[in-house]
């Protein structure tokens, strides 16, 4: 009886050190399991290593890859729009390139074609006022809108055809500032090229700028100069038809590249004054024009209207103001 009870007891050990040595190795295996789970953690963390993005994706491991695939590189920065010059860098975009296929749609409507737009774009049709008392355009995406101390862009309004033109610029590297609306960028094109032909060489100087951009830019004006001579030659942020994507400030080596009146008295800046139209475009600011456009004298600031409106408004020696007001009460015939 002995024998069989020691028997017994020794298979009864033996079965518990089986048991107890299999549960510990189920611990180990365990315990091995989070490391695991970390190296595949930090594989999401860094997909091939291509982004840079490591931050936010680990932040959110398995959330929206699309997010590091594609960057938001056209909007223009906020570094850009606290830059007043616009001397950041901006990524230039595929579409930038000059295209045949773009023409002016608006550029040569045909005079039947101009009256109607002119029409459409009327001033007193194309104004919103708001509560504040503030008068939005309610046409900003118009070449022949009317942007002005009275008609101002909405903050939000950003044209969404913004491309550099192939001009020469009067500085290098990339900046938001060189770009125009598409129909007004291929119209530059052909304005320098005509130049060229002429042996006049221009430079664009500055072009688009944002709502935020502009509103530096007059404040940096008005701590340096005062607000009242800022408001002068600058506009105030919604006011700006830089903001339109339409309006290029153009200057010439003999100039110094300057935004000055005296670029008006240049070979550069009197062939532009005298052949902008041609290829739609007007000098927006004229001399003694002051109390209607609200700003002194740019000889230097084109503004793309179209080939048509553009020819009869420096052919008439009016401003944008006077013309369309003209062609609302149907004055203007070409
Ligand atoms: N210099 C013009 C008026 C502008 O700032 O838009
Ligand atoms: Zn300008």
């Amino acid at each position: 009886m002995k024998i069989g009870r020691w028997l017994i007891a020794g298979a009864v050990v033996a079965v518990v050190i089986w048991k107890a040595d299999d549960i510990i190795g189920t611990d180990k295996q365990q315990s091995a399991a989070p490391p695991a789970v970390t190296e595949t953690a930090s594989a999401i963390a860094s997909p091939s290593g291509s982004s840079g993005d490591t931050g936010t994706s680990e932040a959110t491991p398995s959330a929206e890859p699309s997010d590091t695939a594609t960057p938001s590189t056209d909007s223009p920065s906020p570094s850009e729009d606290a830059d007043p010059d616009g001397s950041s860098t901006a990524t230039p975009e595929s579409s930038d390139k000059p295209s045949d296929a773009s023409d002016e749609p608006e550029g040569s409507a045909g005079s039947d074609s101009l009256d109607a737009l002119l029409q459409l774009n009327a001033p007193d049709k194309t104004i919103e006022v708001g509560k504040n008392g503030v008068a939005t355009v309610t046409n900003p995406e118009s070449m022949l809108v009317l942007v002005n101390k009275k008609r101002e862009l909405s903050s939000t309004y950003a044209p969404d055809d913004l491309v550099k033109p192939d001009v020469e610029f009067s500085f290098s590297g990339d900046s938001p500032k060189q770009k125009m609306r598409k129909t007004a960028a291929r119209a530059l094109e052909k304005l320098f090229a005509g130049a060229e032909k002429d042996g006049i060489t221009l430079k664009a100087v500055s072009g688009y700028r944002s709502y935020a951009t502009q509103k530096s830019i007059f404040s940096r004006n008005a701590d340096l100069k005062g607000e009242e001579v800022a408001n002068r030659t600058s506009a105030r942020p919604g006011q700006s038809e830089h903001q339109t994507g339409l309006a290029m400030d153009v200057s010439s080596a003999s100039a110094n590249f300057e935004l000055e009146p005296k670029f008006g008295d240049t070979k550069e800046g009197k062939w532009l004054a005298a052949h902008c139209a041609e290829y739609g475009f007007i000098i927006r600011f004229l001399e003694g024009e002051e109390d209607v456009t609200g700003y002194s004298y740019e000889p230097w600031h084109v503004r793309y209207v179209g080939k048509d409106a553009a020819k009869q408004i420096m052919k008439q020696g009016v401003t944008l103001e006077a013309y369309l007001e003209a062609a609302a009460n149907g004055a203007t015939k070409a």
